[in-house]
């Protein structure tokens, strides 16, 4: 089965969800031009949420896509974070920045009881989750509303995780792909495949829809993945430049310019790997750093660096998430990105 008869939609092309460089507004226009808009609540709160559900029911009567975490928050931890600011600490003296003064806590909130109340009167058409799914009883009573449950594996054996605890379809998540790596069942950055070689080993190991990402960025690189059996192609990075995107004026300098050829993996912003431009940080700390403590939690304590670098017109501290084939970003609207994907011309 493709994705346009699971989830209802015309073009084999989901907008991916894209925590802090995007809101209601990608997701609507993409939904409208005839794919799978997302919209990204890792990081709205409960209040933000409700209200973006309402625009977005209010913008289109085609289906869309929330999505959220389902990672486990750690327990606080102060040996680990006094060392996580002693490694920042030489940066912190650059800007004149008083790291008592940080507060600490994690930066994003998973799935919760909170959330799922939250949602059931808008019962979305679609929930993608990412760092594998949440606890039965709430993933059961999401089901019982209709939503179709995605999620993102980056290896076979999450694939068949997924596939055994009650996803519909699953998005094979190869290396390429801009932003944090969905993995939930290894932490080991070298078992990460790219997408050429992780999606028909996937197919090959589950029989639910599998979806494509992961450095996908033209109509020709989305009939590559359809050729290879995926059911549709989850697109993030191609979208960071249009209009309805929120992505930072730094954030698309960065990926205007040549340095946007060289990304990496990095645990340096969130505790978690993910794909970004190397910048600063991730070359003098990083890309992996022992002492940055798990997700969420390395978030708070480089916050402060950020700001004060990015007030500068500095991305040295930013997390500048992209995948590792830019090739498809382009300054268009994502009405246009998107039938360009599916290989349509605009008019449609
Ligand atoms: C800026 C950025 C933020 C992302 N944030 C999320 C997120 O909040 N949730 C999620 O499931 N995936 C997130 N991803 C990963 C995407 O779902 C997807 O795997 C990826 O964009 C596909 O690869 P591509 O960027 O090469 O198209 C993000 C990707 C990027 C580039």
């Amino acid at each position: 089965m493709n994705i346009q008869q699971l989830l209802g939609i015309e073009l084999p092309i989901i907008q991916a969800p894209m925590a802090g460089v995007q809101d209601h507004r990608l997701a609507i226009a993409v939904s409208n031009a005839g794919g799978l808009g997302s919209l990204p609540c890792a990081m709205l709160s409960p209040e933000n949420l409700s209200q973006a559900l309402r625009v977005i029911q209010e913008s289109t009567d085609r289906p869309f896509n929330v999505n959220f975490f389902c990672h486990h928050v750690p327990a606080p931890d102060h040996s680990r974070e006094a060392l996580w600011r002693k490694t920042l600490t030489p940066y912190y003296e650059i800007f004149g920045i008083d790291s008592e003064t940080i507060p600490t806590g994690p930066g994003r909130q998973p799935f919760s009881r909170e959330i799922v109340d939250i949602l059931e009167p808008f019962r979305p058409p679609v929930v993608s989750f990412h760092f594998g799914l949440p606890e039965p009883a709430l993933l059961d009573q999401v089901k019982s509303w209709g939503s179709k449950i995605l999620a993102s594996a980056t290896t076979v054996e999450e694939a068949i995780w997924l596939e055994r605890n009650g996803a519909d379809a699953v998005i094979a998540q190869g290396v390429e792909a801009g932003g944090h790596r969905g993995m939930f069942l290894t932490e080991d950055p070298t078992t990460q495949m790219g997408t050429f070689s992780l999606l028909p080993q996937i197919i090959d190991a589950i029989s639910l829809p599998t979806i494509a990402a992961g450095g996908i960025a033209s109509s020709e690189g989305v009939t590559a993945m359809l050729q290879l059996g995926a059911a549709g192609a989850q697109i993030g990075t191609a979208y960071m430049l249009c209009p309805e995107a929120t992505t930072s004026r730094i954030h698309r300098q960065a990926l205007r310019s040549s340095t946007a050829r060289h990304t990496a993996l990095t645990n340096v912003f969130s505790g978690r790997p993910a794909r970004g431009i190397v910048n600063r940080i991730m070359r003098e700390i990083g890309p992996f750093c022992d002492t940055a403590p798990p997700f969420p939690m390395a978030v708070s304590a480089m916050a402060p660096l950020r700001a004060a670098a990015e007030k500068q017109g500095s991305g040295d501290f930013s997390p500048l998430w992209a995948g590792q084939n830019t090739s498809g970003c382009r300054e268009i609207s994502a009405a246009e990105i998107t039938l360009n994907l599916a290989g349509l011309p605009l008019s449609g």
